[in-house]
């Protein structure tokens, strides 16, 4: 096992709301149960008043309903006393006695880690408690998106952060890059020898990143309406991603290296179009609680992106992600060129099902398939499309894979880069997204349960979107 980084004190922010309850909290008690911590203590605060007793309880509940299954007693009782909570009332002087207290326990040397699960109109209020409490020493801070809404705004919030906080000491969450999956991305290119020849334009037609999702915006919609599909889940998530599928091998496997070729990317990338993007809401939208009436905002986004260098040049990469759409998949589709010429019979099948395609499923079980067309057994020559395959389901090492945001809050203790975002690569996106920004085309209606408005098989024609599994997995 990696060693475990120095012992923290975590203050958590925003500690009583969805996030919390959801992930980190059950994620700290599974670091902490499964020895990736070392000694540490948890502040937890939000404007909720609450005692230290009440929010354990709040953690239990969240631990069993949102965790992994049954909680072991010894195991919630060697978490239990690590928690304790400080009112958000009490301002700069409460958290800095709070933590002060937590440090006491296990040692004044040991390093801060603040996570901001708050919604971005606080996280300035924030940066300024912490800098008032005199806790900017010895810390980090991690950050949630949307971080800014455009090049100006993610500007200004940028600026700010660095008055208190080194660009160093600043981990911008993307938790789709925790996922095992998009780790697996990185070690499938890099760590063999098959792929890299044929990763670019010679070999590969187009891309698609697909995240469509069956939830509604499910009782967030007043932080939805002021974000839209493509801020929640474009800007961080599916450009993130696009970023290691589409970067040039790093000089080595480390923070700096890897963020350079990202960075590099999101510049290669072309300004969107607005001609290259279909924007949509789904019916019903503007009556769910805390959408403004008449709202604008996109419950769905698909859009083309062209990354000018020369690997990728002329190969379209197809991004989109919707809510209340047919099923719910995150699937990275790699369409290869098909060949120049068949010289198999007519009516034997070569062609009739797509190019060969190499998929990576995000889900939990990392999915990864080659499909390709094979013999179909028994007389003449009739092929069908195969596939091979591969899931974590079916390693003997499963159960040690971390849930995203668990590997992404152990990185941050460790001081590890390699899977936060940069100020200067969130800019630069917001660089890019501007064109559209500037004239987005109108949000046409979808039907809840369908792929979203039929304009989008245009955006993407003379090509298909792949639906999530057209493939079947083996069982
Ligand atoms: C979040 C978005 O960042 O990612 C949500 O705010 C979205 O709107 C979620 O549903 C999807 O993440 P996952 O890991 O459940 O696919």
């Amino acid at each position: 096992m990696l060693t475990p980084p120095d012992p923290h004190v975590v203050v958590l922010f925003g500690a009583s709301g969805d996030l919390s309850k959801r992930k980190l909290l059950p994620g700290l008690f599974h670091l902490n149960r499964a020895g990736h911590l070392s000694d540490c203590r948890i502040v937890g605060t939000s404007l909720e008043p609450m005692t230290n007793a009440e929010f354990r309880t709040l953690a239990r509940e969240a631990c069993e309903q949102f965790g992994r299954g049954a909680v072991d007693e010894g195991d919630w009782a060697r978490f239990e006393r690590k928690l304790s909570w400080v009112d958000g009332s009490t301002g700069s002087v409460g958290l800095a006695d709070a933590v002060a207290e937590a440090e006491a326990d296990i040692g004044e040397e040991c390093r801060r880690l603040h996570y901001l699960s708050v919604p971005p109109a606080a996280a300035p209020a924030v940066i300024k408690t912490l800098s008032e409490a005199g806790l900017v020493e010895r810390s980090r801070v991690i950050m949630e998106k949307p971080f800014g809404t455009d090049l100006a705004t993610a500007q200004r919030l940028n600026a700010m952060v660095h008055e208190v906080f080194t660009e160093e000491q600043v981990f911008r969450i993307d938790h789709f890059l925790g996922k095992e999956a998009a780790l697996n991305i990185l070690a499938l290119r890099f760590a063999n020898g098959l792929f890299e020849p044929i990763w670019s334009r010679n070999f590969i037609d187009h891309i698609q990143i697909d995240v469509p999702e069956t939830l509604t915006v499910e009782g967030r919609g007043s932080f939805y309406d002021a974000t839209g599909a493509f801020r929640d889940m474009v800007v961080t998530h599916l450009f993130q991603v696009l970023a290691f599928v589409a970067m040039e091998p790093p000089v080595e496997l480390a923070p700096a290296a890897i963020t350079v070729e990202k960075n590099k990317v999101f510049r290669s990338m072309k300004g969107i179009r607005p001609e290259d993007v279909v924007r949509g809401r789904y019916e019903g939208y503007r009556s769910e609680p805390g959408v403004a009436e008449g709202s604008g905002t996109e419950t769905f986004i698909a859009l083309k992106c062209r990354i000018d260098n020369w690997r990728w040049s002329g190969v379209p990469f197809y991004l989109r992600t919707g809510k209340a759409m047919a099923e719910g998949a995150r699937i990275i589709s790699i369409a290869f060129r098909e060949p120049p010429k068949s010289m198999f019979p007519e009516g034997s099948g070569v062609g009739t099902k797509g190019p060969d395609h190499l998929t990576f499923d995000l889900d939990e079980s990392s999915r990864v398939s080659l499909s390709y067309y094979g013999k179909r057994p028994g007389p003449g020559m009739l092929v069908d499309k195969l596939s091979m395959q591969f899931s974590l389901n079916e390693v003997e090492t499963q159960g040690d894979t971390l849930e995203a945001y668990e590997r992404l809050i152990r990185d941050a203790m460790g001081g590890d880069h390699t899977l936060f975002t940069t100020a200067e690569g969130i800019e630069e996106l917001w660089n890019t997204a501007a064109p559209m920004l500037e004239d987005p085309p109108d949000s046409l209606i979808y039907e809840r349960g369908s792929w979203g408005p039929k304009e989008v098989h245009n955006l993407i024609a003379p090509n298909r979107w792949r639906l999530p599994f057209q493939r079947r997995w083996r069982d």
